[in-house]
């Protein structure tokens, strides 16, 4: 091997995609596709720009729905690229090419289902809904950078029978589901 000391672009080895609902400050849903999500035991941190509407809807609300797509979803989430619930844009997102988008779940082509104990909805369709709360916000890399990482609480999990190892429904079975992960800038299939 021979090792080159470089400046990579990017870290983005690999990380489960994720669709965060929110509330919007005006109580209208909002839904953000994001990666930098991390689990244990019932937390997980999410890795947020603060220049995105969801960062600031869950410092506000304290409140949201990790949805987690299947494989067959990828298109819906597609949908939701280039798209903000933040009106206006920032400049920095426009120079990238972002538009306000009101109506993030229909441009997704998902439907909402109401949660149990948090307000945000759930993406119905996606086969895994976990609906959180938010116990902590940390700075997160450089002082001046945009990005915070906020953790959660997962308070309810709702998980479709399909994918649950049969009689033992606490356990995600591997060999029937799993995530789709975001490496390097593409969407990867690791089901089976
Ligand atoms: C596959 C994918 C992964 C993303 N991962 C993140 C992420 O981990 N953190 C983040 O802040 N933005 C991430 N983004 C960008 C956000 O989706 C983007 O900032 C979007 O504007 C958020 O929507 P919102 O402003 O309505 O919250 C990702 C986008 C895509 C398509």
């Amino acid at each position: 091997m021979a090792h080159l000391v470089v400046e990579p672009r990017s870290f983005y080895f690999g990380t489960p995609v994720v669709l965060i609902s929110s509330l919007n400050e005006d109580g209208s849903p909002n839904l953000a596709p994001m990666s930098s999500a991390w689990w244990m035991r019932r937390s997980c941190m999410l890795g947020l720009s603060t220049r995105a509407a969801t960062a600031r809807n869950l410092m506000r609300e304290r409140e949201c729905v990790l949805n987690l797509p299947s494989w067959e979803l990828g298109d819906n989430v597609d949908r939701l690229g280039g798209t903000t619930g933040l009106n206006p844009v920032p400049e920095s997102k426009v120079e990238l090419g972002y538009r306000y988008e009101p109506d993030k779940f229909g441009t997704a082509q998902l439907t909402t289902a109401p949660s149990d104990l948090v307000k945000p909805p759930r993406a119905a369709e996606c086969p895994v809904q976990l609906e959180a709360v938010v116990e902590n916000v940390h700075p997160f890399g450089d002082p001046d950078a945009d990005i915070v990482s906020i953790e959660v609480r997962v308070v309810r999990a709702h998980i479709d029978e399909a994918i649950l190892v049969p009689d033992q429904h606490h356990y995600i079975d591997r060999d029937r589901w799993r995530p789709i992960i975001f490496s390097f800038g593409e969407f990867f299939n690791l089901t089976a």
